[in-house]
């Protein structure tokens, strides 16, 4: 009987069960692309631990254009669309209804996470999602470029530009002609939003909307921030930087075009892979400050899971759900994919700790990660969001000013508030 493993077991139970039981849900899960081991990984378990069949449906890239799918999925309360979702650290309260209860089916997980990270999904004192991947911004840096042109990891953005600035002439002068100091997410989009938030934050010009719902942009030092973020762009970073996303940046890292990139902690073990041309290379630092009287200023991100409320079997979606958020698949998710665990517990991990030496000293900068004002407004952060990364891309691209951008994004975000946020 020893032999006997659960997983076995459990088929042999579920073989007897009449097939009235057995449910073909659906997960999203990009299975065509670098997802395919994960999303088979969590197929198989499914499938051996419950009498369930799983599928796996694509999203798009961008964090604002899934949103989108899903509300228009959630409008039609379409039950035969998906069943397990992965929903942003910004979207909880915004799809609140839409989301299955799982309070009773997951109560019992919440010692395993980040405090901070697991209140986020509470609404109403309902959980409606469980932590599945930790996000907070950082800055990747070349170590052997800054040991070649002996420089530090910058700590305040003045210095990363002094330094990008430096190597990056040093390089192409000695025939490195595609060489560029820094890459980062500059299209508009959801990711611009992200560095947006940390540049302002860093130079503390607060969070757009501050948490009792006031709007706080216009001031000097979220002006001083845009123009020092606009100042990068031709000169240091490439014009096409404007219209990368997280992927975009990486790739031109990845290979060997740049000293410094913004990015989320997922690239590091994928900058390590064996066919990387930087294995080996990679330093992280905490994102810089805005000059001296600044202070670091990581942008929360992270991802969700959640079940419909519109699933015709909640109850296997949340059996998934819990799957999902066990330590094992979240360090599977990690050796595989590079993705930061949200269990605390995978931190003290020696496996994970070997593969990004980084992360344990990032407990803290993850800890403390700043949020993006979602919660203080409420189902109208999309709109929100959609207003900063314009004013940003408007900065960026020389179109407007840090101070004009900051005064008509008062204006805008005063607009949408009304009276009050709903
Ligand atoms: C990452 C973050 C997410 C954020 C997105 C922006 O996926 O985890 O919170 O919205 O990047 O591109």
């Amino acid at each position: 009987m020893k032999k006997l493993l659960p997983a076995a077991l459990a088929a042999t139970l579920f073989a007897v069960l009449p097939a009235a039981h057995a449910d073909t849900l659906k997960m999203a899960c990009n299975i065509s692309g670098a997802m395919k081991p994960y999303c088979e990984h969590v197929k198989q378990r499914f499938e051996s631990e419950t009498p369930h069949k799983l599928e796996f449906i694509e999203m798009p890239a961008a964090s604002d254009e899934k949103l989108a799918l899903y509300q228009q999925i959630f409008a039609a309360k379409d039950g035969g669309a998906v069943d397990v979702l992965s929903v942003d650290v910004i979207w909880v309260g915004l799809l609140d209804k839409h989301l299955y209860d799982l309070t009773d089916k997951v109560k019992d997980l919440e010692p395993a996470f980040f405090p901070n990270n697991w209140k986020n999904n509470v609404v109403n004192g309902r959980v409606k999602a469980v932590p599945g991947q930790l996000d907070a911004g950082m800055l990747y840096y070349r170590k052997d470029l800054l040991e070649k042109y002996k420089e530090q990891p910058p700590k305040t953005w003045e210095e990363m530009a002094r330094i990008a600035t430096k190597i990056q002439k040093a390089e192409r002068d000695a025939g490195l002609k595609n060489m560029w100091g820094l890459v980062f997410q500059g299209k508009a989009y959801e990711g611009l939003s992200c560095d947006v938030l940390e540049w302002v934050a860093s130079y503390n010009g607060g969070t757009f909307v501050d948490p009792a719902g006031n709007v706080t942009v216009n001031n000097p030092k979220a002006a001083k921030a845009l123009n020092t973020a606009a100042s990068w762009v031709g000169t240091i970073a490439p014009k096409g930087v404007m219209g990368y996303q997280e992927e975009e940046s990486r790739a031109v890292f990845q290979n060997g075009d740049a000293v410094f990139m913004r990015n989320w902690p997922y690239a590091y073990l994928l900058t390590q892979d064996k066919s990387s041309p930087v294995k080996g290379k990679v330093g992280v630092a905490p994102i810089p400050m805005g000059g001296e009287d600044g202070q670091h200023a990581a942008t929360l991100g992270g991802w969700q899971w959640a079940v419909s409320a519109y699933s015709k079997n909640p109850e296997a979606g949340a059996k998934l759900v819990r799957i999902l958020s066990d330590a094992e698949t979240q360090k599977r998710a990690f050796l595989l994919l590079g993705i930061p665990p949200a269990r605390m517990e995978s931190y003290q991990d020696a496996e994970v700790q070997a593969k990004a030496p980084y992360l344990a000293e990032f407990k803290d900068v993850f800890a403390n990660a700043v949020p993006r004002p979602s919660t203080p407004t409420r189902s109208q952060f999309p709109k929100v969001s959609k207003a900063v990364f314009n004013a940003g891309y408007d900065v960026l691209s020389g179109r407007a000013t840090g101070e004009q951008a900051v005064a008509d994004l008062e204006d805008k975000l005063k607009r949408i508030k009304g009276r009050e946020w709903k």
